[in-house]
Parts: C-alpha cells; structure tokens; sequence
C-alpha cells in the first residue's frame, strides 16, 4: 500500500510520546524537504488541524478537524488502511450505496464507507435520511459473510446492541434500542440503521451495515412528528461535545470485533444480556405497524430469529418487519 504523507505525519505525531516531533524529523522519515512537509501541514490546516509549533521542538497537534479526517482514521486503523479498506468521501449519494458498488467491483471485504455528508441517504421503509455536512457519521461496513439468511434479522439486533453498548461506554448517555434497529437517546432517536444484503435462499453474499449517527446535529422532524423534535444528537443528549475521528476510530474497531464474533457464533450469551439491559420495548404498550396490518398489544420477547413477539387480546404475532412505536 502507498500511503501519503499526510496520514504517515498524523501518524508520527499521534505516536510520538510528548505529541512533538520536529520538521525536519518528519522530512527525513518521509524523504522529502522541509518545504515538502511545510506544505503537508498547510493541507492539514486547511482540513481543520490546529497545531502548535513551538521552536527546537517542532509540531504537536492541538486541536484535531471538526469533521471526519481521512488522514486520521487510516493513521488510527491501520490494519484496514494497509488494505486501502477505508474509503472517506466529502460526499456521496448513499454510503451504503458506494458500499454495494464496491462489493459488486469485486473490492475486499471487509471494508468501510464514509462521508461527510450524503445528498441521498436512505432510511428504513424507504424514507430519507437527511445527511447535512455539519459533523455526524454518515457509514456503511461491507461484508462477504456467506451466512444463511436467516442470520440476517440478528446480525442487524447484535449491531445495533453493540452500538448502544459503546454509546453507553464512551459516557453520559444511556441509549435504548427500539426494535429492530432504532437507537434512542433520552427518548429520542440518535442513530438509525439501514442493513442491505445480496443473497439467494442459501446464502448471504454481501452484506452491508449502514449508520447513521447524529453526532453533532440532529434533523428538525417538529413537522413531521407532531409534539415536538423527536430526534436528538449525541451531543446534546451527553451534555458534552463528541470529537468525531476518535469517536469513529472507536466505533469502527468496535463493530468490526462485533461482527468477528457474530461471524463465529459467539455472541449468544452476550447478546442476551445486552437485550435485557437495552430493550426499549420491554413489556410496554405498542402499536406495530407491518405492510397495512395495524397491531396493538404488549411487545414480548424475542422470537431466536429475531422476530418481535406481540402479545394481544387474540394471542400472539410474530413481527418480522415493520415499525413498532410506543403507545402514549
Ligand atoms: C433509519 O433509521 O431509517 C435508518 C437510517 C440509516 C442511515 C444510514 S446513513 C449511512 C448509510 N447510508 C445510507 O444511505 N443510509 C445509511
């Protein structure tokens, strides 16, 4: 792999132990001139980089982008940069669409698709996915599992599990999974997921896991969603302000381990424990809605191929698809 020279400086300053390291350090590691770095570290500013240069010491980083940093991420992930798996775009149609589009070019999963802002993100039910530039996570991880379909339902659950815990790990939020893939954030909903897969009866083929994160900002649904704004970002629901290259440095490494032991069968255990502790519907009230079938009951347990039970006057429904909301 060729890798420039921005990502192997952010690289050198995120190593170096004090966070300096010297101009002409840099040029001799990269052998180039200190004007060849010079000009790096202007590209960098421009990016959103604010560094400190202080005399007989050289570089440090102060302040990393506001928004999504090629350079950083390949420099923080480098087992999948040193198979150019990580493909950052100022903008896209769809990151699950460019994810399908690689796969389909024959590219090596698995693989990572971001932007910083899309003009045609799709939601679930084949709603719009409003993706402006303003610092959230637009992404999409592409697989080859060749796993049988019906692992399909679950893989989307673990994720989205996976998702809650690590919003929960990283502080001050306690996030809630709204069945099947709706994350909630004090009552809100902070992250949605679009999962899209190439199969046939037997196997799965490609498999891609699209996120949309609001980090930074959070669409104004008032209109939409009478009673008020029914969408929250992170940063407003934590009280505190997320810096979105760590934060997706660590998400990505977290879901790609998630779906490692997911692909190994070894999530069983875990996955009951995170259900419990993040299930949104538990026992409460609902109204699923699935193809033009209307539902009321008491939302139950989880069917092993992750199907929704439904509790109702005339027994049970299992919801395999479809929309569930909280009855008021
Ligand atoms: C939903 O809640 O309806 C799912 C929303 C999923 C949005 C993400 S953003 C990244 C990826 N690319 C898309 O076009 N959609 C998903």
């Amino acid at each position: 792999m060729k890798e420039d020279k921005a990502t192997k400086i952010i690289r050198a300053l995120l190593q170096s132990p004090k966070g300096f390291v010297t101009g002409s350090a840099m040029a001799r590691d990269l052998s180039v001139s200190r004007v060849a770095i010079w000009g790096v570290m202007e590209k960098l500013r421009e990016e959103g980089y604010e560094f400190d240069a202080i005399r007989n010491r050289g570089y440090r980083i102060r302040e990393l982008p506001h928004n999504l940093s090629a350079s950083y991420l390949n420099a923080r992930l480098p087992f999948l940069a040193e198979r150019s798996a990580i493909h950052v775009h100022d903008t896209l149609d769809s990151t699950n669409s460019e994810a399908e589009r690689l796969l389909a070019d024959g590219q090596k999963a698995p693989l990572v698709v971001i932007a910083k802002e899309q003009t045609k993100g799709r939601g679930r039910l084949g709603r719009i996915w409003e993706s402006p530039r303003e610092g959230n996570f637009y992404g999409s991880l592409a697989f080859r599992p060749r796993l049988n379909p019906s692992r399909m339902q679950p893989f989307t659950l673990w994720m989205g599990l996976t998702i809650c815990r690590f919003l929960e790990e990283i502080g001050k939020l306690k996030p809630m999974l709204k069945w099947p893939n709706d994350i909630y954030c004090n009552g809100k909903k902070a992250v949605g997921i679009l999962t899209e897969a190439r199969m046939d009866a037997d196997l799965i083929h490609e498999l891609v896991l699209g996120i949309g994160i609001n980090v930074s900002s959070a669409p104004d649904l008032t209109d939409a969603q009478p009673g008020g704004n029914q969408a929250v970002s992170l940063n407003e629901a934590s009280g505190r302000e997320i810096s979105l290259n760590p934060f997706t440095v660590a998400l990505l490494e977290t879901l790609l381990e998630a779906y490692k032991v997911f692909h190994e069968d070894r999530y069983q255990e875990a996955f009951k424990r995170l259900w419990e502790r993040y299930n949104l519907l538990q026992g409460k009230t609902v109204k699923a809605r699935t193809g033009t079938a209307v539902i009321n009951g008491i939302a139950s347990h989880l069917r092993p191929d992750g199907a929704l039970i439904i509790r109702h006057q005339a027994g049970e429904t299992a919801l395999v698809s479809g929309e569930v909301t909280l009855s008021t």
